[in-house]
C-alpha cells in the first residue's frame, strides 16, 4: 500500500458514518466496508438507527446479495452485538442444532433431549415463527408458565441440570438478530443467503458452542427452493462457522412436506412428545429418524461416539429407555413450564374451531406445495400476522396422510384447528390448492440428500465463486 493509499484509509477509517451512504451505496451494487457492516449491526442493537432505514438498508441487502466478506464481517459484527455466554463451565462440550426453518419442523424438542441423555451440552438459542415457518419458541410458549426469556445465569443453571436449555435471544444475547430477524419477518427479505446466514450463526457463534449442525432444508417448503441455493448456503455457514472457531457440519434435508404429522403450536409438542415415550405413530417416522440423524450427529461432534452412526445408536438407545423424555421434561420444569400438561395432551388442546378435511380425489398424495401449507397454518392463527401479536397455541393443522401415501375421496386428508369459526376457511382454501394427486406414486425423496463437512463446503464456495 502507498503513503497515499494508506492516508486515504486512515482518514475514511476516521470519517464519521451515515446510514443513509450506507443504504444508497448497497442500493447500488458496491460492497460495503466491514467499518459501515458494523456500523449497521451496532445501530441495529442499539436502535440508533431507525427502523425505516434498516427495512431499506436489508431490501437492498436482499436484492443485491452479500458477498463472502460482507457475510463472515456481518455475522461476527451480530455476534459481537451483545453479550456472549460460555459454556466452559458446564464441562461438556456444548453442541446445538438449528435449521434454516420450516413447516412442522420439531426436531429441536427431540434433538436436544436426546444429546443431553447422552453427554452433551446443549445450550439452544432458539427464534420465533419467521415467514410461513413455525417458531421454536412460539411453540414452546404453548406450556403454560415456560420462560424462553432467561438471564444467562439462569440459562447456565438450567444446563447445568438438565443438560439443555431453550431459550430465545435476548435484548442482551445477539440483540442485532433480534432486531433485524423481526424486520425481515416483516418486509419480505427473509430468503437470503447472507442474511440467513448472518442471523443463525450470530446467536449460535454467541452461545460460544464447541460444535453445530446445522439442517438446511431442500424443497418446496424451504426459504431457498433451488437445490444450488441450499448447498450454497450450507457451504456459507459452515465455512463461516468453522473459520469463527466452531466445529460444524450442515445436512441437506427434505422439506418438500411438512416433518411428520402436525404444523402448529401445541399439537408439534405433543408429537414430539409422543416420539419421546417410545411411540411410532403414524405419519411421524420421517420426523423420528431425522432426529435421530441430526442428534447422532451432535453426540458425534460432541465427543460422545466415535461416528455419526454410533452417534445415532446412543440417541436411538435414549429414546428407547426414556432417558430423553426425562431431560425434556427437567428442562421444562426447570424453565418454569409444567409439564403435567402432557399427562393427558388430548385434553390439554382445546381449540376454538375444528374442520376435517376429505380427499376431494382418490389417488396418491403428490406434489405438494409446502410453503402455501405453511401459510395456511400461520392463518389458523398459529402464527401472526404483525410483530409482537400473541399466537395462538391450540391452533394448526394436523396431516392424515403423508406424500406418497394412497387415499380414497371421502377419507380425512388434514384436521384444521383454529382460533375462531371464521378463521377455518383461508386454511382450508389453502390446503386445496397445496396439495396435488397423482394416478401412480410419485418418486421417493432422500430425507438427507448431501452432507457438508468443512472441506467439502470450503471446496463448494471455491467452485461457486470462479
Ligand atoms: N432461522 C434463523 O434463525 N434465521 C433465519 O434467517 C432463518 C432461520
Amino acid at each position: 500500500m502507498t503513503q497515499a493509499d494508506r492516508m486515504q484509509t486512515e482518514e475514511s477509517a476516521a470519517a464519521p458514518l451515515h446510514m443513509i451512504d450506507i443504504i444508497r451505496k448497497k442500493r447500488d451494487g458496491s460492497a460495503l466496508s466491514a467499518r459501515e457492516i458494523e456500523f449497521v449491526a451496532r445501530g441495529a442493537a442499539d436502535g440508533s438507527i431507525p427502523v425505516d432505514q434498516l427495512a431499506a438498508w436489508l431490501m437492498a441487502a436482499w436484492i443485491r446479495g452479500l458477498s463472502l466478506d460482507e457475510t463472515r464481517t456481518l455475522t461476527l459484527a451480530m455476534c459481537d452485538s451483545g453479550e456472549k455466554f460460555s459454556p466452559a463451565r458446564l464441562g461438556k462440550q456444548a453442541v446445538d442444532k438449528h435449521s434454516s426453518g420450516g413447516v412442522g419442523d420439531k426436531t429441536s424438542f427431540l434433538v436436544a433431549p436426546l444429546a443431553a441423555a447422552c453427554g452433551v451440552a446443549v445450550p439452544m438459542i432458539s427464534g420465533r415463527a419467521l415467514g410461513h415457518t413455525g417458531g421454536t419458541l412460539d411453540k414452546l410458549e404453548a406450556i403454560p408458565g415456560y420462560r424462553t426469556a432467561l438471564t444467562l445465569a439462569e440459562f447456565e443453571a438450567v444446563l447445568e441440570k438438565c443438560g439443555a436449555s431453550i431459550i430465545g435471544q435476548t435484548r442482551k444475547l445477539a440483540p442485532a438478530d433480534r432486531v433485524l430477524y423481526a424486520l425481515r419477518d416483516r418486509t419480505g427479505t427473509v430468503e437470503n443467503p447472507g442474511l440467513i446466514c448472518a442471523s443463525i450463526l450470530s446467536k449460535k457463534l454467541a452461545a460460544g458452542l464447541d460444535a453445530l449442525v446445522l439442517d438446511v432444508k431442500t424443497g418446496s417448503g424451504a426459504f431457498l427452493r433451488k437445490v444450488e441455493d441450499c448447498e450454497f448456503l450450507a457451504s456459507l455457514m459452515v465455512a463461516t462457522a468453522e473459520a469463527a472457531g466452531t466445529r460444524t457440519v450442515a445436512l441437506l434435508t427434505d422439506m418438500g412436506q411438512p416433518l411428520g404429522r402436525a404444523a402448529g403450536n401445541w399439537i408439534e409438542l405433543a408429537e414430539s412428545v409422543e416420539l419421546l415415550r417410545g411411540q411410532r405413530p403414524a405419519w411421524s417416522e420421517d420426523l423420528r429418524e431425522l432426529s435421530l440423524i441430526l442428534a447422532g450427529w451432535m453426540i458425534h461432534l460432541g465427543g460422545q461416539a466415535e461416528s455419526p452412526g454410533g452417534g445415532y445408536r446412543r440417541a436411538e438407545a435414549a429414546l428407547i429407555d426414556g432417558s430423553a423424555l426425562r431431560a425434556f421434561f427437567t428442562m421444562i420444569e426447570a424453565q418454569g413450564g409444567d409439564a403435567s400438561v402432557f399427562d393427558d395432551p388430548a385434553a390439554f388442546h382445546k381449540p376454538c374451531a375444528t374442520e376435517v378435511v376429505e380427499a376431494w380425489e382418490s389417488g396418491f398424495v403428490a406434489e405438494m406445495d409446502t410453503t402455501a401449507l405453511g401459510w395456511a397454518v400461520q392463518r389458523t392463527g398459529a402464527g401472526r400476522e404483525k410483530a409482537g401479536e400473541p399466537v395462538d397455541p391450540h391452533a394448526g393443522i394436523l396431516f392424515h396422510a403423508r406424500r406418497g401415501a394412497r387415499v380414497e375421496r371421502g377419507q380425512p386428508l388434514a384436521t384444521i384447528y383454529a382460533t375462531k369459526p371464521e378463521m377455518l376457511a383461508e386454511p382450508v382454501a389453502i390446503l386445496k390448492q397445496a396439495i396435488h394427486f397423482s394416478k401412480t406414486p410419485p418418486h421417493a425423496v432422500a430425507l438427507v440428500s448431501r452432507i457438508f463437512t468443512r472441506d467439502a463446503a470450503e471446496k463448494y464456495l471455491i467452485d461457486a465463486v470462479m
